[in-house]
This record gives structure tokens, C-alpha cells and sequence, in this order.
């Protein structure tokens, strides 16, 4: 086994030399082989591309995968990376002689921060990387969630290499694992195999993808290839026609069954052929070990939210359809998941807003004494965000627009506000000086207006005990409201179509 080249102060992991001609020819062929027995380039997409503008490719090697993707979709511009210097120069040599305008590579440490801007992708594929080895992959996910675009896909593929029909080529696949075992980079509890494949859905999981699809294959033996390989993409749309799995939550094993029982609730329960445990659909969730169903637990949140409901009357009103449980329930709900579905209802509202926004500060009694809470609409009402803070200040604005940038993802044309003293600045240093600042309180009248929604909410509660749950409550309540201004205005609009 050789160590490849330094490029940071951390040891490379990769098991070959990666400037080796030997090398880049073993990965070509590689490469024609893996797409061919795959299916294609993204056979789970069924090379369907739509809504998909650019695509990063890490370890790319000789760029085999990228080039062709680039080449089959002019429109989509495609980023590769790798190590090796020598790899990138055939690349990119291959891109200028085949004229493939829309594609581009650079060398590049995956075992570093990468050097690409937040939300910088829509699909990010890795093919084979499996030698970073446990310590460096969580950190090579979290970078791929940071440049990965809300509602991206990323795509992880591995194989194991155990299946041949040669003795010695056992041998040295036997040693191989052994050795990656010994230094660390392997998966597997007794260092038969390298175990990687079924760690990938846990990878995706652990960074908070939602959709997981997998796709398996077996290789043609003739090839002498990986006996399984594993595909996991990740994203917001349901797969319907793959198969979905469901990771064991104990020790992130795909190889799971699901058992002809349910729990008392009926909830599906599965078993985990790695560690030998069971779970069900709600172990390692906050709605594990609840008695009552997830959708009636959120159904009393939403409507504590909503509607101007006591704690004793969401008890009551729920008794009456025979769910039994205190007020001092609805309140601990409230306190643990309001958060989660604001953060769910947040995250679905990416590059939702126009490019004219109104913002405004509106008061809010917290243990008697007044907070702000900042609010932000666009054109047509919709939610931009909203932050509660004790202070009216400029660090409290800075804050609020930063805040805003990371839910709606862009920076409007526009800003329309009160004119107060610390708009101007705020709006110049953080969502840049092109943003056009327009202070009138008569075009303000928008925003101020819709203040109304949250104070009629609130006054019954008359303040809240403390800022956490004031700004916990605050959050979710402007979330839920913009969630059924939606939907009211669609209800509103199939009505006066019928
Ligand atoms: C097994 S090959 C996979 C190549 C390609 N993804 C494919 O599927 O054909 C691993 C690639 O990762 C590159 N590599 C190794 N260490 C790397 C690192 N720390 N950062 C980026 N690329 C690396 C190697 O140069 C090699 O091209």
C-alpha cells in the first residue's frame, strides 16, 4: 500500500498514487465499466435532468463521469475536483479537445473545508471515495450539506469488492482489508470486508437529508467488479419506483426487515440483521416513547399556534374526540416541537420571496418588559422572517437581515422600512450595497398591517414568562401563518373557480 502526496498538513488517505499513469488508465477503465454496469450516469434519475443547473463531481479523477454528464447537458455547468494535479490536467485537456465548454476542474483537497460558496450546487456526486475512512467522512458531509442547495441531491456511491472467483485475488483483497482495518479507514467490525455500503444512508441521514432512496446493484462477474454497489441520493421529492429503506438507527446499517408486527400506535416495526436490535418508525425522533400518534401531537401544536386556544381548551377540545392528556402536555409540546415544525416550514420557504421586501419592528411583552420583534413580508405578503430581540439596534438588525439571507437564499432589490437609524447601514453591510432603501411609511403600511395577525394571536396570552419561548413561539406562530395564508389563498382560488 503507498500513501499519496501531501497536500495539506493532514496525511492523504488514498491508498494508490494518484500521479501515477498507472493509476489515471486503471480509473478510466474503471469508469467505462462502472457507468456501464450501473446503467448510465444517473440511472436513478433515469438521466432526467430537469431543474438541475450545476453539478459537482469530488474526486473526479480523469473526469470521465463529469465530462460526460457535461457533454449530454450543454445547459448545466459542471465543477470537478481531485487531488491530483495530474488527473485535473488530463481533464481538463480532455474538456478543451472534445470543446466540452461547460465543465471545469481544479485541484482540490476533499479532506479540507472545500472551496466552494454555500449553496453552490444542485446535485453533488461522490464515486468511490471510500478511503477517506470514518474520521474524515462526517466532516466531508457536513461540507457537502453547506455547498448542497435546499432540495439538492447528494449523491453517494461505494462498493464493496469482496465477490471473485480467484483464490489469490481473495488473498490480496483479504490483506487489503486487514490493512485498512489496521490503519483505520475501514467500516467493518472484524476487518472482513470494508463495510462502507451501509453506512451511506446514515452519512445522508446524519446531515439531515429527508428523501433517501437507494439503488443496489450487481456487478456482471465477467468484469470482475464490485460484487454490490450502493447508490444513496438524497433529496425533497419522494422516489416512488425505488425502493426506500429505512437505516437501522442504532448503528446506521441498511440491512434492516420489517417485521409483520406494528407497535400499539401501528407504527412499522424493523429489525437490523447487523446489531440485532429493533425499532420502529419513530426510534431516534423526538416523537419516540410519545403514547399519542405523531399527527395528533402536531395537530395540537399547529392549533396552539393558530387559533387563540388555552392550554385547558386544546386539552378539552381533544378529550372530547377521547385523546386524554393535560394541559401541562400541550405544553411541553408546544416547547418541543413548535420549534421543528418552524424549522420544517422554514427550510420549504428557500428563494420563496420577490425581490421587494418590507420590514418592520413590531413590540412584544416578554416578563414585562417590551421586545422587538422583527418582521419581514415581500410584495405579496408572503413571509420573508421574522426575529424577536430584547434590543432595537443595529447589531439586532445586522442580525435579523443575515438571518433572513440564510432562509430565502438571495438578497432582495429592494428594502422598504420605517427609517430607522439603524436600517441603512445594516442593509448596506449585509445584504449588500446594490439593495435599493427606500424609508416611507406610507408604503410600510404593508408590513405594519400584517402585524395585526401576530398581535391578535398574542394578546390573550397576555406576554410571555421568558424571551426563549417568546422567541420560540414567535417564530412558529409566523411560520404557521404564512403556511395557511398559502393555502387559503389556493382554497380562496379553486372556490371562485368553481
Ligand atoms: C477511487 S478514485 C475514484 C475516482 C472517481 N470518483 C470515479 O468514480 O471514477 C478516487 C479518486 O480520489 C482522488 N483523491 C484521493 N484523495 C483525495 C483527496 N483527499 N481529495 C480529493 N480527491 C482525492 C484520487 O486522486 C482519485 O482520483
Amino acid at each position: 500500500m503507498t500513501t499519496a502526496h501531501n497536500s495539506s498538513e493532514e496525511e492523504n488517505r488514498y491508498f494508490n498514487d494518484p500521479e501515477s499513469g498507472a493509476e489515471m488508465a486503471r480509473l478510466i477503465d474503471q469508469d467505462r465499466l462502472i457507468t456501464r454496469g450501473m446503467g448510465g450516469l444517473l440511472p436513478e434519475r433515469d438521466g432526467k435532468l430537469a431543474g438541475i443547473r450545476r453539478i459537482l463531481d469530488i474526486g473526479c479523477g480523469p473526469g470521465g463521469w463529469a465530462l460526460e454528464i457535461a457533454f449530454a447537458s450543454p445547459d448545466i455547468e459542471v465543477v470537478g475536483f481531485d487531488i491530483s494535479r495530474t488527473m485535473i490536467d488530463y481533464a481538463s485537456a480532455l474538456a478543451r479537445v472534445r470543446k466540452i465548454k461547460n465543465v471545469s476542474f481544479h485541484v482540490m483537497d476533499a479532506q479540507q473545508p472545500l472551496n466552494f460558496p454555500d449553496d453552490a450546487f444542485d446535485l453533488v456526486n461522490a464515486r468511490f471515495l471510500a478511503f477517506l475512512g470514518p474520521s474524515v467522512w462526517p466532516k466531508l458531509m457536513q461540507e457537502c450539506k453547506r455547498i448542497t442547495k435546499a432540495g439538492g441531491t447528494i449523491r453517494l456511491t461505494e462498493s464493496e469488492w469482496a465477490m471473485t472467483n480467484s483464490s489469490s485475488h481473495e488473498q490480496v483483497y483479504g490483506m487489503f482489508y486487514r490493512a485498512m482495518k489496521q490503519v483505520g479507514q475501514s467500516y467493518s467490525p472484524d476487518g472482513r470486508i470494508y463495510d462502507i455500503t451501509p453506512m451511506l444512508g446514515g452519512f445522508l441521514r446524519g446531515i439531515g437529508c429527508r428523501a433517501l432512496g437507494h439503488k443496489g446493484k450487481r456487478q456482471n462477474s465477467e468484469e470482475n467488479l464490485a460484487e454490490r454497489s450502493s447508490v444513496g441520493y438524497a433529496d425533497e421529492k419522494s422516489l416512488p419506483d425505488e425502493e426506500c429503506f429505512m437505516n437501522c438507527p442504532h448503528c446506521a446499517s441498511m440491512a434492516t426487515r420489517e417485521q409483520s408486527k406494528r407497535t400499539c400506535l401501528g407504527y412499522r416495526i424493523f429489525r437490523c440483521s447487523a446489531c440485532q436490535r429493533t425499532f420502529n418508525e419513530r426510534t431516534a425522533t423526538l416523537f419516540n416513547f410519545l403514547e399519542y400518534p405523531t399527527d395528533i401531537v402536531l395537530l395540537v401544536v399547529l392549533w396552539r399556534l393558530r387559533y387563540k386556544l388555552s392550554l385547558r381548551d386544546l386539552a378539552e377540545m381533544f378529550l372530547e374526540r377521547g385523546w386524554e392528556f393535560t394541559h401541562e402536555t400541550v405544553r411541553d409540546w408546544e416547547v418541543r416541537f413548535a420549534p421543528l415544525l418552524a424549522d420544517q416550514l422554514r427550510t420549504k420557504r428557500r428563494g420563496q420571496a420577490s425581490q421587494s421586501w418590507y420590514v418592520d419592528e413590531t413590540y412584544v411583552k416578554v416578563h414585562g418588559q417590551w421586545c422587538y420583534l422583527y418582521r419581514a413580508i415581500d410584495r405579496d405578503g408572503n413571509l420573508v422572517d421574522s426575529m424577536l430581540s430584547e434590543k432595537r439596534n443595529m447589531d439586532a438588525a445586522k442580525r435579523f437581515f443575515r438571518q433572513t439571507l440564510e432562509t430565502i437564499g438571495h438578497a432582495p432589490e429592494r428594502v422598504t422600512t420605517d427609517g430607522h437609524d439603524s436600517y441603512p447601514r445594516a442593509i448596506r453591510e449585509t445584504l449588500g450595497r446594490d439593495v435599493l432603501h427606500r424609508t416611507n411609511l406610507y408604503l410600510n403600511n404593508l408590513v405594519e398591517q400584517d402585524h395585526r395577525g401576530i398581535k391578535q394571536r398574542y394578546y390573550p396570552m397576555r406576554g410571555f414568562g421568558n424571551f426563549a419561548s417568546a422567541a420560540h413561539f414567535c417564530r412558529a406562530l409566523a411560520q404557521q401563518r404564512d403556511l395557511f395564508r398559502q393555502r387559503l389563498d389556493t382554497f380562496k382560488a379553486l372556490v371562485l373557480r368553481a
